[in-house]
């Protein structure tokens, strides 16, 4: 075991935050939410998931945030639609002064432009692809103002306006087949 890695979060500078969770997102999102409460911050969460039965830690981000907004796809809890939706509504009714965003690549690309039109600062915890978390190997390359960088060790949380998304998405998307491959062998291993 090797950690913490990467660079801490920041907490200090901020006034109204509201953190936008999609799926597992929620677990990068929570001590984000515990630690701005602790500051003293006002905390409004956003969580989506496709339906209710992909919720997760949903009442702990009640119990760290001030007020928590739940979408689904589907709509059998919360509102029906995307964490963006939300968010738009939010933001013609409060005045944000920062927005962090865990979760699905493009969800996290659709918040960064949302909010770059509105020029509220917007962190992005990325997920690219991991193996040494040290800076060693090269695979959590990202591009970030054109620049290459490793998400392991000058992030995880990056300006989301400067991200390059869509190359995020391709390099994440690298070994889709092969994870896919695995997975089949690993289903049939379980019926045998
Ligand atoms: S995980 Fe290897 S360089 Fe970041």
């Amino acid at each position: 075991m090797l950690g913490p890695l990467g660079t801490p979060s920041h907490i200090e500078r901020f006034g109204t935050c509201v953190l936008v969770a999609g799926g597992i997102g929620a677990a990068i999102v929570l001590p984000v939410a515990e630690a701005l409460a602790e500051a003293g911050y006002v905390a409004i969460g956003i969580v989506g998931v496709r339906d209710s039965e992909h919720l997760v830690l949903l009442d702990e981000m009640r119990a760290a945030c001030n007020e928590v907004i739940v979408t689904t796809d589907d709509g059998s809890e919360g509102l029906h639609g995307l964490v963006t939706d939300a968010l738009v509504t939010l933001m013609a009714e409060t005045a944000i002064d920062y927005v962090f965003t865990a979760g699905p690549i493009p969800m996290m690309q659709a918040v960064a432009e949302r909010t770059r039109q509105d020029a509220i600062a917007t962190v992005a915890s990325l997920n690219p692809l991991m193996v040494d978390g040290t800076g060693m190997c090269g695979g959590c390359r990202v591009t970030i103002n054109g620049a290459s960088k490793f998400a392991c060790i000058d992030g995880p949380e990056i300006d989301a306006h400067d991200v390059n998304f869509a190359l995020l998405g391709t390099r994440t998307g690298a070994y889709l087949s092969f994870e896919s491959c695995k997975l089949d062998e690993a289903v049939e291993a379980l019926d045998a």
